[in-house]
């Protein structure tokens, strides 16, 4: 399903700066493998949380080639520096992403780990500023549980793809994914101890702040 005109996606497009060649090789990388990555207006709309919450921990869960990550790292790094966590299951991708972040000369505060999302957050100390979900959708209720406890009070909890290619509105569609995606929202947005915001950009970004 089409969620918004050509002409909505390519006026946001053209209000994101000009990005560094690094990162127009990696959309141009997702661009010929069809590897779907959140793209330059979620990315700038991730680098302005980071940002706005000054942000120095970031854990990001399910991180392809490191393209979401270099837009948090840019945060980060702007906020006076800080840790930015790669987590992908994929060791292929995970290298991939060292050579790009490092190309952007980001490398230093990114730390890779080639390995379960949930898993490696569960064993990972410490709290988070922003924790980023990007994970397999079937695994995203489950996820919560332990997302909550790692995400410092006030600190944000952002999951891509909360509108799923607008599956989520076709009632016939009870596929995990998609189940995933809805139970998900509706968890989130009933939890008191969350306020909550579906922010309509690209395939949805749930912005869910941890009171
Ligand atoms: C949608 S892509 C990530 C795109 C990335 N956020 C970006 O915009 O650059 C999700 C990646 O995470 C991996 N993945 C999915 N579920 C995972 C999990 N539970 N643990 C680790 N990696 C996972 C997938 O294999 C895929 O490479």
């Amino acid at each position: 399903m089409e969620l918004y005109s050509e002409q909505l996606v390519s006026y946001l497009e053209s209000l994101v700066p000009e990005r560094h060649p690094v990162l127009q090789e990696m959309e141009q990388r997702a661009a010929e493998t069809r590897f779907p990555i959140v793209g330059p207006v979620v990315g700038q709309f991730l680098y302005l949380l980071t940002r706005l919450t000054g942000a120095r921990r970031v854990f990001e869960m399910g991180s392809g080639f490191g393209y979401s990550t270099a837009w948090f790292a840019m945060g980060v790094r702007e906020n006076g520096g800080g840790e930015v966590y790669h987590v992908v299951w994929d060791e292929s991708l995970s290298r991939d992403a060292q050579v790009y972040l490092s190309r952007l000369g980001l490398k230093e505060l990114v730390r890779f780990h080639v390995s379960e999302a949930v898993a490696q957050l569960q064993q990972t100390e410490g709290l988070f500023d922003i924790i980023f979900n990007d994970i397999n959708k079937e695994q995203y209720p489950d996820s919560l549980a332990v997302i909550k406890p790692k995400l410092r009070r006030g600190g944000l909890l952002v999951v891509d793809n909360a509108l799923w290619h607008g599956a989520i509105f076709d009632e016939s569609d009870h596929s995990p994914a998609t189940e995933g995606v809805r139970q998900l929202t509706r968890i989130l947005t009933h939890d008191p101890d969350f306020i909550c915001s579906l922010i309509p950009l690209r395939d949805g970004v749930l912005i869910a702040q941890r009171r």
